[in-house]
């Protein structure tokens, strides 16, 4: 047995060059100090990408977007064997997907990760997260419940209220002045085609350039001296310790999906009135708060064009603090960083619980 593998591993070295990914990949190191830990969070995102692929792929074969919506997503749930199982875990891997993605995001950004030269890893990121979130509102409207209508409905008054361009964008998207089975079609190609087109490109530009710079040390342990540095192979060493945390991903996420199915509500009917507490998923909370609470403030639409306007603000500022904090000083600039980006989650965190004590 032992040399039918070998002489099929020889085989397709010569043709591929086996060795040499192999020689590539122990050549990378991970750096062992108190904040390893972190290193995780960007795999366990990626872990979560492929199950949303995987799962999407078996709910494609049964969903049909358009009109019978609602009935295709029925009969997942209620009529196929296993059906609610892959539809809960596709939902519940969707959440924990982004909720990994802002934990590496801000831990990346604690460990000043995204400081030269590894500022496009830090721009390629937030082009995931902003995609991720696009994802997530577009799959959020396909089962065309009464709850996602009606979420999706108020979710399109933020782009609505753009000045000049706003009204375009919503009713392009929407493909005409109200949420129907034309917006199905739209979201579906937008959520199955148009977004992996753009996400798997990014991310595989993303984990190139973690490749090629390695990962980055927290200041404390970069002033450290080189001999006092520890790290470990990423192949096998690190690799088999991803493996593990893989697994435990692997089961929150059944424990979750099977304990907790995913909910179907009734079908939409636009002729009723909206149920009470409406409101987005998590990961748009803050946003939305802070554009109810503008609105309440500032008269006519005035109150969301400066929310929207606000909002814009600091993800420029996010975007841009690697130029602001390029290098490896602990001076002036670093530490604003750092306060920046505390106040960024502490703004975060306020808003979305803010927005569920209000519904
Ligand atoms: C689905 C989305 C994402 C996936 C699958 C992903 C995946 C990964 C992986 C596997 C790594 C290497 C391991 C690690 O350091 O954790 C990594 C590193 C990195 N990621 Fe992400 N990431 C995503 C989103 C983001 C976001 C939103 C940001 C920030 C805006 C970001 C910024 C970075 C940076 C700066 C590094 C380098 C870290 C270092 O050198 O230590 N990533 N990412």
């Amino acid at each position: 047995m032992k040399t039918l593998f070998t002489s099929v591993y020889a085989w397709v070295d010569e043709r591929l060059g086996l060795e040499e990914i192999q020689a590539f990949a122990r050549k990378k190191r991970v750096p062992l100090h108190a904040q390893s830990f972190w290193y995780y969070w960007g795999g366990i995102s990626l872990f979560f990408f492929i199950m949303q692929a995987v799962t999407g792929v078996l709910l494609m074969v049964y969903y049909r977007p358009g009109p019978d919506a609602y009935e295709s997503v029925r009969q997942i749930t209620y009529d196929m064997n296993f059906g609610w199982l892959i539809r809960s875990t596709h939902s519940w891997s969707a959440n924990l997907m982004l909720g990994a993605v802002f934990i590496h995001m801000f831990s990346v950004y604690f460990m000043k990760a995204y400081r030269q030269p590894r500022e496009f890893g830090w721009w390629s990121g937030l082009a995931l997260l902003i995609l991720a979130t696009v994802f997530g509102f577009s799959g959020y409207l396909l089962p065309m419940d009464d709850l996602a209508y009606f979420a999706t409905k108020v979710g399109l008054e933020v782009p609505a209220s753009a000045p000049v361009i706003g009204p375009l964008i919503a009713k392009l998207v929407r493909g005409g002045t109200e949420v129907g089975a034309h917006t199905v079609q739209r979201f579906y190609t937008l959520h199955v085609v148009i977004l992996p087109a753009l996400f798997i490109p990014i991310l595989m530009f993303h984990l190139w350039l973690v490749q090629k710079h390695g990962n980055a040390v927290p200041p404390a342990e970069e002033n450290k001296p080189v001999a006092q540095r520890r790290s470990i192979p990423f192949f096998p060493n690190f690799v088999i310790k991803d493996v593990a945390v893989w697994l435990i991903a692997l089961n929150v996420l059944a424990v979750l999906a099977a304990i907790f199915p995913w909910d179907l509500g009734p079908q939409a009917d636009a002729l009723r009135p909206a149920p009470k507490g409406i409101h987005p998923e998590w990961y748009f909370m803050s946003q939305f708060q802070v554009l109810k609470v503008m609105g309440d403030w500032m008269r006519g639409t005035l109150g969301e064009v400066v929310g929207v306007l606000l909002f814009t603000g600091g993800m420029v500022a996010w975007f841009l603090v690697p130029l602001y904090d390029p290098n490896k000083s602990s001076g002036r600039k670093a530490r604003q960083a750092t306060y920046f980006g505390l106040a960024v989650l502490a703004v975060l965190i306020i808003t979305t619980i803010w927005g569920y004590a209000a519904l």
